[in-house]
């Protein structure tokens, strides 16, 4: 079986989050929360390496080192710089990665604010994710009840839930595809959030692959005192 590569993307700024110090780079237990992230995907045998996408702010950060001896464990780990986008970001990561990543080579697109993915769920997506002609995503079905707001704050109706779902990462696609949608998004001025999004504008229908609620995104401070909660308990 062929091996893998990762693009992460960490060159937000974490706005809603609100800290000084993006929230990739917070302290937990001893570690930056981007050395978890980086650990996880990097436990799987098939990963072979990864290529981090920092901002141009953050590429002399002083943790980096350090950071890459924890979370590396000899595998070769890079950093590219970002762009204003999340996709930007990640399509630079892309054209970072080495020339041993063939075109049609499947590459795992993870969140640097995703620390908590498990190694079960990482399984699940590769295993599956390979089999699919276009590739595979993490994904939760949405449990709640979900309303539409009107202007006024009031609800204007209910929304069937039925069949969706909230997209995470891990998201596995092919090299070349990606870029390729990623760049067609880019210039048909669509901001894709997610990579399935680029590719679903191809008219390519990803695979959902269920995988667990836990692999939430640090977005707020109560993520991150969820995270550490969780870190409590392993
Ligand atoms: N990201 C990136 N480049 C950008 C924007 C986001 O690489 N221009 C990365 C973030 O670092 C994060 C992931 O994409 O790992 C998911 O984005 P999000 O959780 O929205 O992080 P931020 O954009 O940093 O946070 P916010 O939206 O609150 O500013
Ligand atoms: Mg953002």
């Amino acid at each position: 079986m062929r091996g893998l590569w990762a693009v992460v993307p960490a060159a937000g700024r974490g706005t809603r989050f609100g800290s000084e110090v993006p929230k990739q780079y917070l302290d937990v237990d001893g570690q930056p929360l981007i050395a978890y992230t980086l650990a996880a995907l990097l436990a799987h045998p098939l990963v072979e390496g990864a290529v981090v996408v920092v901002s141009e702010n953050d590429a002399d950060w002083p943790g980096w080192n350090e950071t890459f001896r924890i979370a590396a464990a000899g595998k070769p780990v890079s950093t590219a710089i970002g762009g204003a986008t999340r996709a930007a970001s990640v399509l630079s990561g892309i054209s970072a990665l080495p020339d041993s990543v063939r075109a049609d080579d499947f590459v795992l697109v993870h969140d640097a604010a995703r620390p908590n993915l498990a190694l079960d769920d990482l399984q699940k997506l590769v295993e599956r994710g390979r089999e699919d002609p276009v590739g595979a995503i993490l994904a939760a079905p949405v449990r709640d009840t979900l309303k539409r707001a009107g202007d006024d704050g009031g609800i204007d109706r209910t929304e069937p839930r039925e069949r969706l779902w909230r997209a995470l990462t891990p998201q596995m696609f092919r090299r070349l595809q990606l870029s390729k949608a990623l760049e067609d998004a880019a210039k048909a001025g669509v901001e894709a959030t997610d990579e399935s999004m680029a590719m679903e504008r191809q008219g390519l229908r990803p695979l959902l692959v269920e995988g667990s609620e836990d692999n939430f995104k640090i977005t707020t401070p109560a993520d991150l005192a969820r995270f550490r909660f969780i870190l409590s308990q392993r």
